[in-house]
């Protein structure tokens, strides 16, 4: 058994919306504006007794259903979140006890938006080394908390959620191959300046800032390289791509990334419109939707991407 495979996902969104015409009340936005911009049509906000591993339980749970698999058959758990419960334990730990798993490997992956990206990579290489037969892989974000609601170019743009994959060992293919990037230099574009290693209260207010333009740019350049690279590494055509499965940012940086690929909008499976981006839960929330509605079926071949805060970026290519 030298590969991973893919054998449930399942993806929870708070019950509380807020949509464009609510926020057109609260800062000097338009609904118009929203859209034309972002595609981003509502998003969903967190109740205050939720957090990022509560609705990591929820997702997972239909994940294991999905899979028809249960907690106890899980030996690895790994978390993409940016917005955990607590700075520690790790919240992969605080899900590990709330999913009642026994004690499976569990930690969190920081890489922002490509979380999910890097943690699922992560899962793959335990376990085609043996490591583990069976990995729960989850992106959850409380983000609006973290959201200066009085910054229009920011506040509009991000929700809560949580999606999660069960990923098991295979014979064959599964996972063809993962690919991360990163690059430092651009820590300042995409960041929350709360300085918790010094133990004060940061100068800055700890809330998301984006440089969008720089941003937009640099993610455009390096998702299309990144394809270029998905697809040179395997010796596949555009052609054999079935779904592109991308982060849920920005519809503009999605099609983009389609046009690359030679994808037209029917082969993307695009959920920004109803969540706006939830960083590292957003590539297995649109999975799991593209997977519950019928669009992607058993073989087909997906290509899942996905960009953000580090800034980081990754692919992978999977065969479902
Ligand atoms: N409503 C109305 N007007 C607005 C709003 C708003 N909510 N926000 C900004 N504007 C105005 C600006 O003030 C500006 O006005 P000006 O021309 O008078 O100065 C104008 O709209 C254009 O602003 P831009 O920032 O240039 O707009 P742009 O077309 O670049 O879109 C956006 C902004 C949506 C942020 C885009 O740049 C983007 O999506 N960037 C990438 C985001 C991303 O992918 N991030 C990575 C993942 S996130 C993560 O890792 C956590």
């Amino acid at each position: 058994m030298n590969y991973s495979k893919i054998v449930g996902t399942g993806g929870y969104l708070p019950e509380k919306i807020l949509t464009n015409a609510d926020l057109e009340k609260i800062i000097d936005t338009t609904d118009e504006w929203i859209r034309e911009r972002s595609g981003i049509a509502q998003r969903h906000i967190a109740a205050d007794h939720e957090t990022s591993s509560s609705m990591a339980e929820q997702a997972a749970l239909r994940a294991l259903a999905a899979a028809n698999l249960k907690p106890t058959d899980i030996d690895l758990i790994i978390v993409g979140t940016v917005t955990p419960d607590k700075v520690f334990p790790s919240t992969a730990c605080l899900l590990q006890e709330r999913l009642g798993t026994g004690k499976c490997i569990a930690f969190d992956v920081n890489a922002v938006c490509s979380g999910f990206i890097y943690a699922f990579s992560i899962a793959d290489q335990f376990i085609r080394t043996g490591a583990v037969k069976t990995a729960l892989v989850i992106g959850s974000e409380t983000l609006t908390r973290m959201l200066n609601w009085n910054d229009r170019s920011t506040c509009v743009l991000f929700g809560d959620g949580a999606g999660a994959v069960i990923m098991q060992a295979a014979n064959e293919p599964g996972v063809y191959s993962t690919h991360l990037h990163a690059d430092g230099r651009y820590k300042d574009l995409l960041h929350v300046p709360s300085l918790l290693a010094m133990q004060r209260t940061p100068d800055e207010e700890p809330f998301l800032q984006m440089e969008g333009r720089e941003v937009f740019k640099i993610a455009v350049t390096e998702l299309g390289n990144l394809v270029d690279e998905t697809l040179a590494k395997n010796n596949i055509p555009q052609s054999a791509i079935d779904w592109l499965i991308p982060h849920q940012a920005n519809k503009r940086i999605i099609m983009a990334t389609a046009k690359k690929l030679g994808l037209a909008e029917e082969r993307v499976i695009i959920t920004v419109a109803e969540h706006a981006n939830t960083s590292a839960a957003s590539v297995p929330l649109a999975l799991d939707a593209g997977i519950k509605d019928g669009r992607i079926k058993q073989g087909d071949l997906l290509l899942l991407e996905a960009f953000g805060g580090g800034l980081t970026w990754g692919s992978a290519l999977v065969r479902y």
